[in-house]
């Protein structure tokens, strides 16, 4: 058997802390669920001590999700380790991740400390991490522009201070694949205990390298891969999981390795991260972009007609990818339905069930056909109506023509009253959203970011809106669909109106630590 390359996912740390990715406690549960059917060995849940819903998010997933080892992150200070570990104690398979930057910019203008005082901090933290675990994870922050001697002498104090997996991270995606293999060969060849700990890499993407320096590293040893679905994280985003994984794979000749990875869950995977956070792929991005395996050029199709391997280099199928498919009508039935949902991943039970499948009927009366996409939709606006929502939108109202100013009128029903307003705007969605402002007591919330899409093809595509509101420095994102684009906006607004709200009440409920 090849060796195994472990695949640590950082999917809902590194990629989740990036502008725009958030998700809320619900969803990263159910992301880290659908990671353990991806079957990653480690899940990184989040950096406890950052943040009060953090710290809640990672304990849920420590409690909940049986399998991958979880993962906390933690700077080299005792307060933050102490507060990861109240957070990954509860799963079976605890790992704490502490870190702290050697190079010369991050030691002498961020930390403002000596070499000695920075490696004495790692010495301490590991130390220190070992009295709760013997699963310890220490990164040198910013590796790749670490001098080398220093990395050396820090990855061994380290290891001897009991850390059992040694990350080099390439913090701001400065290196190249050949300068980051080297990297790791010299860390093999001069660091005397690199043999007790499993050599792990980080690599971000802001020269689009963190794949190439990913597997430049383990063509030189290291064994471990920190990644993310679709790549995302900061700035450029991370190495992406599912180019390594099946890089791995569809190479064997080149890279004689292997992860347990199931590869047929990384398409479900990346969906499920855009249904959550409403962004998605490029359609030209490798293995799960939209174009990904679409033949176009007649050369091309007459060629995989012909023979498949002429131009596909892997199978769709090897990746979970089932094309998006014309499925069901207004004539389909319950089982259909149930099974294309359990087909597309999804389990709906009772309630849930049945309100979905309402949903569903009510959409095919008015759409001739119902895509995957616009059933991954029902569940979502599903999800969202059982979410404690404070607001509800009960009707809508626009009006807008030339020589007017475009207006509306909202009815909301908040906690059992029926709240009404009306005004004018720019356009009809600045007046609906200036109204939900008002009736919700959310006049300073700041609209940050705002898109509408179609979720597939056709005139009668249903409409999905992706709202970012801002208030008192937390970020909601929201999201709505509907085959009416200005009421899926508004649904969308109301979605973040309400995120927001228990945002707030949840940092009300737990005192920050930091
Ligand atoms: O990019 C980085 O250096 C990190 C570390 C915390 C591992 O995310
Ligand atoms: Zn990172």
């Amino acid at each position: 058997m090849s060796e195994k390359i472990i695949i640590f996912d950082t999917t809902l740390r590194d990629g989740e802390q990036s502008p725009g990715f958030s998700m809320n406690i619900q969803e990263k549960i159910e992301f880290a669920q659908q990671l353990k059917r991806l079957n990653v060995d480690i899940i990184e849940a989040g950096f406890p001590i950052s943040s009060p819903g953090d710290f809640e998010s990672v304990k849920a997933i420590a409690q909940q999700v049986e399998g991958p080892q979880i993962c906390g992150l933690a700077r080299a200070l005792e307060k933050d380790i102490d507060r990861c570990w109240e957070a990954v104690q509860y799963s079976k398979r605890p790992r704490i991740h502490t870190f702290i930057a050697t190079s010369q910019v991050h030691m002498e203008k961020k930390l403002k400390k000596t070499r000695k005082e920075v490696r004495d901090l790692a010495v301490q933290a590991v130390r220190h991490a070992r009295k709760y675990t013997d699963n310890v994870e220490f990164s040198t922050e910013d590796a790749a522009r670490t001098e080398r001697e220093y990395i050396c002498e820090v990855v061994e104090a380290a290891i001897d201070a009991g850390a059992t997996t040694i990350n080099i991270p390439d913090t701001v995606g400065y290196s190249n694949p050949w300068e980051f293999g080297d990297l790791i060969a010299y860390i093999f060849e001069k660091v005397p205990n690199v043999t007790q700990a499993i050599i792990s890499v980080h690599c971000h993407n802001d020269l689009g390298l963190a794949v190439a320096n990913s597997l430049a590293a383990i063509r030189h040893g290291a064994r471990q891969v920190e990644c993310t679905i679709n790549g995302i994280g900061e700035r450029a985003g991370n190495a992406s999981l599912e180019e390594i994984v099946m890089n791995i794979k569809t190479r064997q000749d080149f890279f004689p390795f292997h992860t347990d990875v199931n590869t047929e869950q990384i398409y479900p995977a990346s969906r499920m991260l855009t249904r959550f956070t409403g962004i998605a792929v490029q359609p030209n991005k490798a293995i799960v972009g939209a174009n990904a395996f679409a033949h176009e050029a007649g050369i091309h199709q007459d060629g995989v007609l012909k023979e498949r391997t002429t131009y596909e280099i892997m199978r769709p199928s090897t990746v979970g990818w089932t094309g998006s498919s014309m499925v069901l009508g207004k004539h389909s039935g319950r089982h259909a339905f149930v099974s294309r949902l359990s087909e597309l991943g999804v389990t709906l039970e009772g309630q849930a069930l049945e309100n979905a499948f309402s949903a569903f009927k009510e959409l095919a009366d008015r759409k001739k056909t119902v895509f995957d996409e616009d059933l991954i939709a029902i569940v979502d606006e599903q999800t969202r109506s059982v979410e404690q929502a404070r607001f509800v939108l009960q009707d809508l109202f626009i009006k807008i023509g030339p020589d007017m100013k475009p207006s509306a009128t909202v009815r909301i029903q908040a906690n059992g009253d029926s709240l009404e307003g009306s005004g004018t705007g720019d356009g009809a969605l600045d007046a609906a959203f200036s109204i939900i402002k008002q009736l919700t007591g959310m006049q300073d919330a700041v609209l940050v970011d705002y898109h509408v899409g179609a979720i597939t093809v056709g005139t009668d595509a249903q409409g999905s809106a992706r709202v970012v509101l801002k208030k008192d420095n937390q970020e909601a994102v929201g999201r709505g669909t509907d085959t009416d684009v200005i009421r899926a906006s508004v649904k969308a607004f109301l979605n973040a109106v309400n995120r927001l709200c228990t945002a707030a009440e949840r940092a009300k409920e737990v005192t920050p630590s930091v």
